[in-house]
């Protein structure tokens, strides 16, 4: 089996599972599926978890490089678009369950949410900048936008600062969790900085596989 057949038929198509496996369990508590239960508030249970993987799942897609560089692996590239592709998936989601379930479409609240909690509306702005980042995914529009498209992609990192922020603006007492999250994200930033200012060892020599339409 060659390398792009691995990809293809095992490595990618159980990222997509695991990525899924929230969700479907997220499913299988709303509607009391294989024992599964949201709790006592289903709907803040939903908010909360869809947030959480979201969050998780975009730290991932900016570990790809790290690890790619740190195990020689050009190869790990080829998954970073799908996981990026499904942490918007779930940032999306994590926007409907509060707009729709939590406030019940009642838009002038919706406003003036975003307009009273600082937290809502940094949450907010990292679901508006992940738009052209997802719209932008595609092959073609990576060949069409050329160096653009790498300019355009950085905003995956102001996105995941946007994201942690987000995280421990809304919690209301212990701030662990998500200052584990500030520190896992500043390592990652730490080591695209070390980078571009030219450590060596950090720099790649595993090939520059960026063409973005393998990722
Ligand atoms: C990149 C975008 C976003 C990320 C990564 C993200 C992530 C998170 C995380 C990790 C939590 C905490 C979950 C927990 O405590 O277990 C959370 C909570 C929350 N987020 Fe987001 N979020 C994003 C965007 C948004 C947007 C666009 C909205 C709505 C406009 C939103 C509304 C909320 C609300 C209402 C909560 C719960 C606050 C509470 O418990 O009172 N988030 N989010």
């Amino acid at each position: 089996m060659t390398v792009t057949q691995r990809y293809r038929y095992i490595y990618k198509p159980v990222i997509f599972v695991l990525s899924l496996m929230p969700l479907l369990w997220l499913a299988c508590g709303l509607f009391g599926w294989l024992g599964a239960s949201l709790g006592a508030d289903p709907v803040k249970k939903l908010e909360h978890e869809l947030g959480k993987t979201a969050l998780n799942l975009l730290l991932l897609t900016l570990a790809v490089t790290p690890l790619r560089l740190l195990l020689g692996n050009p190869h790990l590239l080829r998954v970073r678009r799908m996981l990026g592709l499904f942490a918007f998936s779930y940032v999306l989601l994590h926007f409907t369950v509060y707009v729709v379930l939590d406030l019940e479409l009642n838009w002038r609240a919706v406003g003036s949410e975003i307009v009273k909690r600082p937290y809502i509306t940094l949450g907010l702005l990292a679901l508006l900048l992940l738009v052209p980042l997802a719209v932008t995914s595609t092959q073609r529009m990576m060949r069409r936008l050329g160096r653009r498209w790498h300019s355009l992609h950085r905003l995956i990192y102001p996105i995941a600062i946007l994201g942690v922020w987000h995280f421990y603006w809304q919690v209301k007492r212990d701030v662990r969790e998500p200052l584990l999250y500030a520190a896992i994200l500043a390592a990652l930033l730490l080591f695209r900085v070390l980078r571009r200012y030219g450590r060596p060892a950090l720099t790649s020599k595993s090939g520059s596989a960026t063409a973005p339409g393998r990722t």
